[in-house]
């Protein structure tokens, strides 16, 4: 990516560097690809709510998927029309619930009958009719990351596939819910494409059942989940959003009618945005070097979290290369961006980016150590 370094030279140090053109032209084939089948994609704000990101994926016309009251209230004050909002979460609030009823949302992603119990009542309380979908834990291995996979049977999330009869048989005694269709999320980071396949496999099982028992579904909400490159950001930075609409469209069989919805995340976001952090000093070790920067943990939490990779480049050195382990200020041992990562030879003063960290970094972040929030610019 050619990072414009003369502005960066002026900024501040951490900040969140956004590629705006990026995201225009992955939210252009997003929309072409998912509009060869009338396919809805909703933009999982959990993967980045900053305003100047929202304000193009609205642009583009996409819905939102919440699962937060937080999350719906900054839905609508970014512009999103409560009518493309799908709301979902395995502990909803009463107010959260309150406030999704009453701004009017597409849908609530349900994932319990105690939730049903509480949305009914709130939802008579209000006078209104709340349209559901219900969560359905499909069963199916992402062959992910332990701590992002979601759609095992030992997951939290989800109603059981056990348990769909007995769901169904109470929501014909709530008065205020209205059945729209199923939702599925089986993990993040998928870059195994028959993985989604055998989530539509599963849909189509589960299609049979609910035609059996004359349950009728508009709205068939397959989730997000698909994967990045972490390793080559620059050789492929737009996701192959063509064939997983494709897997999608040659796999679930739909009935008249079906809608198909997606909750896409770190696919749309996260090859547009790199955390600019500058170098404060190089140590040496006995066996290694440590490139010491001004960005922490706090920053960016998924190498410390997941033992996630981030690609690391020095942006303003083009000396011959050597490796370093690039840490930052906060006291944890785990404040550590990458080992052995291969840069141009740093000094202090130099600027390093740590690439796609579009999705699940600014928004992670948090003050500890009473550290500030790193900038933005874009
Ligand atoms: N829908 C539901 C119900 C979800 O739980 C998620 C993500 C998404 C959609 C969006 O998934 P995506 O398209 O972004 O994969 N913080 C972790 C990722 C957590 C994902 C949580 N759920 C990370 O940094 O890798």
């Amino acid at each position: 990516m050619a990072f414009p370094i003369d502005r960066f030279q002026s900024e501040p140090t951490p900040f969140y560097y956004y590629d705006m053109e990026l995201l225009r032209q992955t939210l252009d084939v997003v929309v072409a690809q998912s509009g060869k089948y009338n396919f809805h994609v909703h933009f999982a704000v959990k993967a980045n709510a900053n305003p100047r990101l929202l304000a193009e994926i609205n642009k583009a016309g996409l819905g939102i998927d919440c699962v937060s009251g937080y999350e719906v209230e900054c839905a609508i004050q970014n512009g999103f029309s409560p009518e493309k909002i799908v709301f979902a979460g395995v502990g909803k609030s009463d107010w959260e619930i309150r406030l999704a009823l009453e701004a009017g949302i597409l849908c609530f992603n349900v994932e319990s009958i105690p939730e049903l119990e509480v949305i009914n009542e709130m939802a008579s309380q209000l006078g209104k009719t709340a349209d559901v979908a219900l969560r359905i834990n499909p069963n199916v291995d992402a062959h992910t990351h332990q701590y992002i996979t979601t759609g095992m049977e030992e997951n939290k999330f989800g109603i059981g596939l056990w348990e769909v009869e007995t769901v169904c048989t109470r929501i014909k005694q709530m008065s205020n819910i209205r059945l729209r269709g199923i939702h599925f999320h089986i993990g993040s980071q998928i870059t195994d494409l028959s993985v989604f396949q055998m989530l539509c496999t599963r849909i189509n099982e589960l299609q049979k059942w609910f035609e059996e028992n004359k349950i009728k579904l508009d709205i068939i909400n397959v989730g997000g989940g698909l994967g990045v490159d972490y390793e080559h950001p620059d050789e492929k930075p737009i996701a192959n959003f063509e064939e997983y609409f494709a897997v999608f469209h040659r796999f679930l069989e739909l009935r008249d009618g079906q809608e198909v919805h997606f909750e896409l995340g770190r696919a749309i976001v996260a090859q547009c945005g790199s955390l600019i952090t500058r170098v404060l000093y190089v140590k040496e070790g006995q066996q290694k070097k440590f490139a010491i920067v001004d960005a922490g943990m706090n920053d960016l939490i998924r190498p410390a979290l997941y033992h996630a990779y981030h690609k690391i480049e020095n942006i303003t050195s083009d000396a011959s290369s050597e490796k370093y382990d690039v840490v930052g200020p906060v006291c944890e041992s785990s404040d550590c961006f990458g080992k052995a990562a291969v840069l141009n030879s740093t000094k202090r003063g130099d600027l390093i980016a740590i690439r796609s960290a579009g999705a699940y970094g600014e928004v992670m972040s948090s003050r500890y150590n009473l550290r500030r929030f790193a900038g933005c610019l874009v």
